[in-house]
């Protein structure tokens, strides 16, 4: 089923989300729910705060569906190593119609739990690196906008302050 995605200006995208305790039925809906909405999106991510679920999942692939067997799911995930420094445009489900080059460690290793609870390790570079990253900022309710300079997210900020006012946000 598809989940609505919240918008910057939501609470819950601000507010860190809670570790999962239970693997049970409703987590695997969720989970498969998030799947559907992020190829929906289209998205190469997408945290549970961002449907409006206060926990530590998220879920990456990208090939957006297109490849088998390339979905990501991060269930209470946290960082073993980062390492290194990029620049690359970045945007977010939560944040639509708005990109920014974002500073993010090149390589990230990331230590969680699947669906069912089980340990998994998930080692990326480059893209992968940079969606791990900021899959697990949402979780610490930090958008792509928390990185930037206080100049250009206030910008940012003003502009969808403005849409948010005459409706179109
Ligand atoms: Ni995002």
């Amino acid at each position: 089923m598809l989940r609505p995605i919240v918008k910057l200006g939501d609470k819950g995208l601000q507010t860190p989300a809670l570790p999962v305790t239970d693997f049970d039925e409703s987590l695997h809906t969720l989970i498969d729910d998030m799947i559907q909405t992020m190829y929906a999106a289209p998205g190469i991510g997408l945290a549970a705060p961002q449907v409006g679920v206060p926990l530590r999942v998220c879920v990456i692939d990208l090939s957006i569906g297109k490849r088998d067997g390339e979905v990501i799911t991060l269930v209470n995930p946290e960082f073993v190593e980062r390492s290194g420094l990029i620049l690359e445009e970045e945007g977010c489900l939560s944040l639509p119609g708005f990109q920014a080059t974002v500073a993010r460690p090149h390589h990230a290793v990331v230590k969680g739990q699947d669906r069912d609870g089980r340990e998994v390790v998930v080692e990326g570079e480059g893209l992968l690196a940079r969606a791990l990253q900021h899959e697990l900022d949402h979780l610490e309710g930090r958008l792509f906008l928390d990185r930037l300079r206080s100049l250009q997210r206030d910008a940012i900020v003003k502009k969808i302050r403005k849409m948010r006012r005459s409706g179109r946000w």
